[in-house]
């Protein structure tokens, strides 16, 4: 193991860098607008047709999960941008970071305000009219560069770094590839066109997937001041493994389609083992972390573990859905819901928020014990949240199979309605726990600028 002089590790894992912050601010007032108009969704399924003239779910629906990738990939930028300077000492061109920022706030608040207005023109994921693909291509080209020449060279350098140059390029090309449609030649073939469409969604999440997982493994080796896991054998299985599964994990989103079974197959057991990989890597550094470092990181610390639990939950999910004749009856159903938001939320967000606590570096004492109470509050709410999802897609699983002819659609939804309650009521609950935790940051923030 490597374990870094003093002098070494700070210059490495500087503490005291603010780029990426401007980014984060905006996607945590995204993460915000995620959970309003995901409670309005839920109301929504409590209450069909609620608003149905001036804000259906039509709108709702986009709004929310646009929010929600946004969130995501505005954050993971931010921590990749922040997390490079410190281990290069500073960006390649900050004007490349900056205009990188403007491009993506433009095309996120014309992509936002266009679904309110009920101005559409995409495919699932990307409603948007494609013409606002133009300034997220371009800012993610500015990226790329950023990121290639701010590390300068290939050489011996640690997983994370790999992850990151993997991911970004990635996420460009599979970005590309999901406007394809566009070109007659691909949407006139209902096949081609559904394989390539979800082949890409798939890359694109492990596109992004490999910024988290590569972030993760440097905040692990900034807490336990080594460097140990950036040149460990099993981080590198995990790079390989991510590898693959970015450009095959996209078999497990075509069951449906007539390609071969066992593409499905292949796909979802390198799905499941990178996971099952990540999760073994935190909870090992978990048990060698010595009480001192794990107390000066708490937050940063705390959100990695329950990271690594969701990582478990969504592990066993997954696998139930593998199978493939459990997979026919979840098409379609909540539980394909519960499945996406349990992994967005529980790994993605929760990873996210922990390289966020790392980045402001908070210490004060009330501050952590609010964050604290905020995310144990969300921890619990979720899984209620979860779980009604998976109730309410068991029993609709379980109509399209057997009950279909006798029982008419209307009859079934009312038969779910305790579940949609249930989800509603811990995701109002779950959205306190994070509108707390994103308002005593912001709090501490202010007060420390003041
Ligand atoms: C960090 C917070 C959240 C993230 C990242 C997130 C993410 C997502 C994603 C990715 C989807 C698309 C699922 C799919 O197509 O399979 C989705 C759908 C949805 N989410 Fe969330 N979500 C969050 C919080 C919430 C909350 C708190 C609620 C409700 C209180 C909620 C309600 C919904 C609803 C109603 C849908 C639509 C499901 C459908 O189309 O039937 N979400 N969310």
């Amino acid at each position: 193991m490597v374990v870094l002089k003093d002098n070494e590790f700070k210059k490495k894992f500087s503490f005291n860098n603010i780029v990426g912050t401007q980014y984060i601010f905006v996607a945590l007032i995204l993460l915000l607008c995620t959970l309003l108009f995901g409670i309005l969704g839920a109301f929504q399924y409590v209450i069909p047709g609620l608003f149905r003239n001036i804000f259906s779910f039509e709108k709702v629906r986009p709004l929310h999960v646009s929010s929600a990738v946004f969130w995501i990939l505005l954050s993971a930028c931010g921590v990749v941008n922040n997390y490079l300077a410190s281990v290069k000492g500073k960006l390649w061109s900050n004007k490349l970071y900056i205009w990188q920022w403007y491009l993506f706030i433009i095309a996120i608040l014309t992509i936002l305000v266009s679904y309110f207005f009920g101005i559409f023109g995409g495919r699932e994921y990307w409603e948007f009219s494609p013409v606002l693909a133009i300034p997220i291509i371009t800012a993610w080209i500015f990226f790329i560069i950023n990121v290639f020449k701010s590390i300068g060279n290939f050489h011996n350098q640690p997983v994370y770094i790999w992850m990151w140059m993997t991911g970004v390029v990635f996420f460009l090309f599979t970005f590309l590839e999901s406007y394809l449609w566009l070109i007659p030649a691909f949407r006139t073939n209902v096949v081609k066109d559904m394989t390539i469409q979800w082949k890409s969604y798939g890359s694109m999440v492990g596109g992004w997937n490999m910024l988290i997982y590569g972030s993760s493994i440097y905040l692990l080796d900034k807490i336990s001041g080594t460097e140990k896991y950036s040149y460990s054998k099993i981080a590198f299985a995990l790079y390989f493994l991510g590898l693959f599964n970015l450009m095959f994990n996209w078999g497990h989103h075509i069951y449906t389609l007539p390609i071969p079974k066992y593409i499905q197959y292949i796909s979802y057991a390198v799905s499941m083992t990178e996971l099952l990989l990540l999760g073994r890597i935190i909870y090992n550094w978990k048990t060698s972390i010595n009480t001192a470092k794990k107390h000066y990181h708490i937050l940063s610390y705390r959100f990695l573990v329950a990271a690594d639990v969701w990582i478990l939950l969504t592990l066993l999910l997954a696998i139930a859905m593998s199978i493939p004749a459990i997979n026919i009856y979840t098409h379609g159903t909540h539980i394909t819901v519960a499945h996406t938001m349990g992994a967005t939320i529980g790994i993605n967000s929760f990873l996210l928020l922990s390289f966020v606590f790392d980045i402001f570096n908070i210490h004060k004492q009330k501050t952590i014990h609010t964050i604290t109470a905020g995310l144990y509050v969300t921890l619990a709410a979720l899984f209620i949240f979860w779980l009604s999802l998976i109730i309410a897609g068991i029993l609709k699983a379980n109509w399209q199979m057997n009950h279909y002819n006798t029982i008419p659609f209307g009859v079934m939804m009312h038969t779910l309605q305790p579940y949609f309650i249930s989800f509603l009521i811990a995701g109002i609950i779950a959205s306190i726990g994070i509108f707390i935790i994103v308002f005593t940051l912001f709090n501490h923030n202010i007060k420390q600028k003041s």
